[in-house]
């Protein structure tokens, strides 16, 4: 069994938010849609649902933004106010524990303004049960005291939006999905659209690049500003040293392989979870509880941060009995599949 915890903390191609992203993320956060690059489809329907309530006077309607972690849910969040010319409230899920402490920031909003509420699925329930009249009636009813001397207050609220993000949408309440009048998914990246952040990252944090050297970067950035930025910031520490401080393909690759991210930006933890699934289970189907026992991650972590990249280029899929690795990931790992007589059905398919 793999016991080795620390594969997957403190990974160079962690999609999550880290302190260290803190100072490079804010200066390259993209303020308007037209400085916003990829998601497409996203930046056309906000930019109509926008302009349409500016035009009414109205705030705009509450947004939910889902897909994997490390795709600009918080930058699209501050572009929505930006747009709107309203302010932006931040906040996350855990972080408000109590209804008061969502009454508080409630209250102190202005007319039209933007709460963003990041991982609001792991809002607590008692909480999320004030959150609904509040995106419906903007209106709360707040219980101070209790036995004789409760008292209930109703507390109009100013027309405010809801920014929330979640990796996934199906780990929302019914009720609270429902209560969301535009739900966007935002989707990896591609080579081509990480090329161009990582560029115009270069030029905002005044790092010279040459453009196959920020296409190798993008390649091996699993779809992921966060995390091709991130890349960018250790690369111009090689580049200082080996190239006249400017990223070349040559560096980037270097630099790449080094910190021991593939051609395909799969990192060790990534070849460990694909090799374990092909030595302790022929190569699956095997059960993410199972399989996160076996590499020591959490089911969660796998779901969310791990497999969406792994899946996007094939290497791995969902069915209904668990995971399954496909030909390509043998390959790319150097192995050889296994004969498809011997495999069960949902394997078959994945290995012609
Ligand atoms: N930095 C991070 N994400 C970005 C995006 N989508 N467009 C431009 N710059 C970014």
């Amino acid at each position: 069994m793999y016991t080795n915890e620390t594969d997957f903390e403190n990974r160079m191609v962690d999609p999550e938010y880290n302190a260290a992203d803190t100072e490079t993320e804010n200066p390259l956060r993209p303020k308007t849609l037209s400085d916003y690059i990829g998601q497409e489809k996203v930046k056309e329907n906000l930019a109509i649902y926008i302009e349409a309530a500016k035009k009414r006077n109205e705030a705009l309607d509450h947004v939910l933004l889902y897909g994997p972690p490390g795709l600009g849910k918080t930058t699209l969040a501050g572009i929505i106010a930006n747009e709107m010319g309203v302010n932006l409230r931040i906040t996350s899920g855990p972080a408000i524990e109590r209804p008061g402490d969502l009454a508080a920031l409630l209250t102190s909003l202005n007319e039209g303004d933007v709460l963003f509420i990041d991982e609001i699925h792991r809002l607590p329930r008692v909480v999320e049960e004030i959150l609904y009249p509040a995106m419906e009636d903007f209106s709360i009813d707040i219980i101070t005291g209790k036995g004789q001397m409760a008292a209930s207050y109703h507390l109009p609220l100013p027309k405010f939006t809801l920014v929330g993000a979640t990796t996934r949408a199906g780990q929302l309440s019914a009720p609270l999905r429902d209560r969301f009048g535009v739900v966007l998914r935002l989707e990896l990246y591609t080579p081509e659209e990480l090329s161009k952040i990582i560029t115009r990252s270069a030029g905002i944090l005044g790092i010279g690049i040459e453009a196959d050297g920020s296409l190798e970067i993008a390649s091996r950035s699993r779809g992921t500003p966060r995390i091709a930025n991130r890349f960018l910031k250790r690369i111009r520490d090689f580049a200082e040293i080996m190239s006249d401080g400017v990223i070349t393909y040559n560096t980037a690759k270097i630099a790449l392989d080094r910190m021991e991210v593939d051609e395909l930006g799969l990192d060790s933890g990534d070849r460990r979870m694909l090799s374990a699934i092909i030595n302790f289970y022929g190569g699956g189907p095997v059960g993410v509880e199972t399989l996160g026992a076996a590499i020591g991650e959490e089911a969660i972590t796998i779901e969310d941060v791990v497999e969406p990249y792994l899946m996007q280029i094939g290497f791995l899929r969902r069915t209904p009995r668990g995971r399954c690795v496909t030909k390509s990931a043998y390959l790319h790992l150097g192995l050889t599949p296994p004969d498809c007589a011997a495999c069960p059905p949902e394997q078959q398919s994945l290995l012609d």
